[in-house]
C-alpha cells in the first residue's frame, strides 16, 4: 500500500485558511491517484485521477501565488520558482506514466516524490505566510 498524504495543521498549517483548505483538497486529489495505483485501476482511470490532481495543482498554484503577493510575503519569488519547477516534475513523471504505465514501481516513484516535495514545500516556503499579517 502506498502511504497516503496526511494533512495536519502542525505539519502543515500555514495561518492562511483558503492556503490551507487548497492543501487539504490537493492531498485528496494526490490520494485519489495513490489509491487508483493501489487498487491498480486501469490506465486511462488512473490518468484521469492525475489530470484532476494536475489541474487542481495549477489552479491551487496561481491562487496560493496571488495571495502571497497580497500579503506581500518574503517567500513569494521562491514560491513561484519552486512551483515552476515541481511543474517540470510533474510533466516528467506524466510522461514516465504514458510509457511505463501504472506499474508498482512508478507508484512508488510517484509517491516518493510527491510526499517530500510537499512536506518540504509547504514547510519550508508556504509556512511563511504565517510572517505576514
Ligand atoms: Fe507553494
Amino acid at each position: 500500500m502506498l502511504q497516503k498524504m496526511i494533512w495536519t495543521e502542525a505539519m502543515y498549517g500555514t495561518g492562511d485558511a483558503t492556503v490551507d483548505e487548497q492543501h487539504r483538497k490537493l492531498f485528496d486529489l494526490i490520494n485519489a491517484v495513490l489509491d487508483h495505483l493501489d487498487q491498480k485501476k486501469t490506465a486511462g482511470e488512473t490518468a484521469r485521477a492525475w489530470q484532476a490532481m494536475e489541474e487542481y495543482t495549477k489552479t491551487h498554484f496561481s491562487c496560493e501565488e496571488d495571495i502571497m503577493e497580497k500579503k506581500k510575503c518574503s517567500a513569494c519569488d521562491a514560491n513561484k520558482k519552486a512551483h515552476h519547477i515541481f511543474l517540470n516534475s510533474i510533466e516528467r513523471l506524466a510522461t514516465l506514466f504514458k510509457t511505463s504505465g501504472p506499474t508498482e514501481e512508478f507508484g512508488k516513484e510517484f509517491q516518493k516524490f510527491i510526499s517530500s516535495w510537499f512536506r518540504m514545500h509547504i514547510m519550508a516556503i508556504d509556512a511563511k505566510l504565517r510572517e505576514t499579517a
